[in-house]
């Protein structure tokens, strides 16, 4: 199946300093905004028929893709030109990635998958506190890839191994994860339910996938709505997969931090 990924070169959202949280002054970052078309031919080897899970419409919010999984419009892609957005000096004040950081209670042999690393921003974060681990970062642009590998060469610890995947595949490997970490990503996953299937594959049992997600139920936060998710719709949208929630986290300024389990139970349809 050829399937298109539209990249977009930047994002439109709306910005602040974490100061407008609390009322005072809203900020706009606009970006210039271009697309870009790829193809991609891979084949997801699945024995769920999942065409059907989705659904076009044509008026939809123009910083989505038009493409619908159980009501939710799926976002843009950010481009590989935002790398630097990414890594703003201003993101730990306004996202406080150390107590992001610090609510995953990472210990030190584990194996965490950084899905949607980006630039590395929390791979690079997160590596020092596993030093008898490591972070699989993994991306589906080659950019963000290159970003992290001219990364990895100016580190001593060298326990970030980047992996380029599908849109469809993250490329983990199978049973052998201990925590999948998608920071600002899941939103954007043209294929959310074949990536959530093929990332509990990879998981081991007992395993954790956590989800940070620009809180959607909250009008305060200042993102554009295809760029935010509920915990409501979250949970929504891992029903059928073995997977059961385990807690949210209400620590962050902008984010909740959305934490599930790996099951035993058989992973069924999206229903
Ligand atoms: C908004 S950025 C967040 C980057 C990083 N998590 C951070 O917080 O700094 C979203 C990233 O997800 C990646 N992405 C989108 N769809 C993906 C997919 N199906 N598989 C892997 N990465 C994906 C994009 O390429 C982009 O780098």
């Amino acid at each position: 199946m050829n399937a298109k990924i539209v990249i977009k070169l930047n994002i439109i959202r709306n910005g602040t300093t974490q100061g407008s949280i609390q009322g005072k002054t809203m900020l706009s970052r606009i970006f210039l905004t271009c697309l870009a078309l790829l193809s991609s031919t891979t084949a997801f080897a699945q024995t769920l028929k999942t065409d059907s899970i989705y659904e076009e419409r044509k008026i939809h919010d123009p910083n989505g893709i038009g493409k619908f999984f159980k009501g939710r419009e799926i976002a843009h892609v950010m481009g590989y030109q935002a790398a630097g957005w990414l890594e703003r000096p201003e993101r730990e004040k306004e996202e406080n990635t150390s107590k992001l950081i610090e609510s995953l209670k990472l210990k030190p042999h584990m194996i965490v998958a950084d899905v949607g690393a980006g630039s590395g921003y929390l791979s690079f974060r997160m590596a020092p506190l596993l030093p008898k681990g490591k972070v699989l970062a993994v991306d589906i642009q080659k950019e963000m890839i290159k970003i992290i590998n001219a990364k990895s060469k100016q580190k001593t610890l060298q326990n970030v191994e980047t992996i380029l995947s599908t849109e469809k595949d993250p490329k983990l490997p199978e049973n052998s994860v201990d925590m999948i970490i998608m920071v600002d990503v899941y939103h954007e996953f043209a294929f959310p339910f074949e990536m959530t299937r093929a990332m509990c594959k990879s998981l081991r049992k007992g395993g954790t996938m956590v989800f940070v997600e620009f809180r959607g139920e909250d009008p305060e936060v200042p993102i554009k709505l295809v760029h935010k998710m509920a915990e409501k719709q979250v949970i929504l949208e891992m029903k059928g997969h073995d997977l059961k929630h385990k807690e949210t986290i209400g620590v962050l300024p902008w984010q909740h931090i959305i934490i599930f389990e790996k099951t035993d139970s058989q992973p069924t349809d999206t229903k």
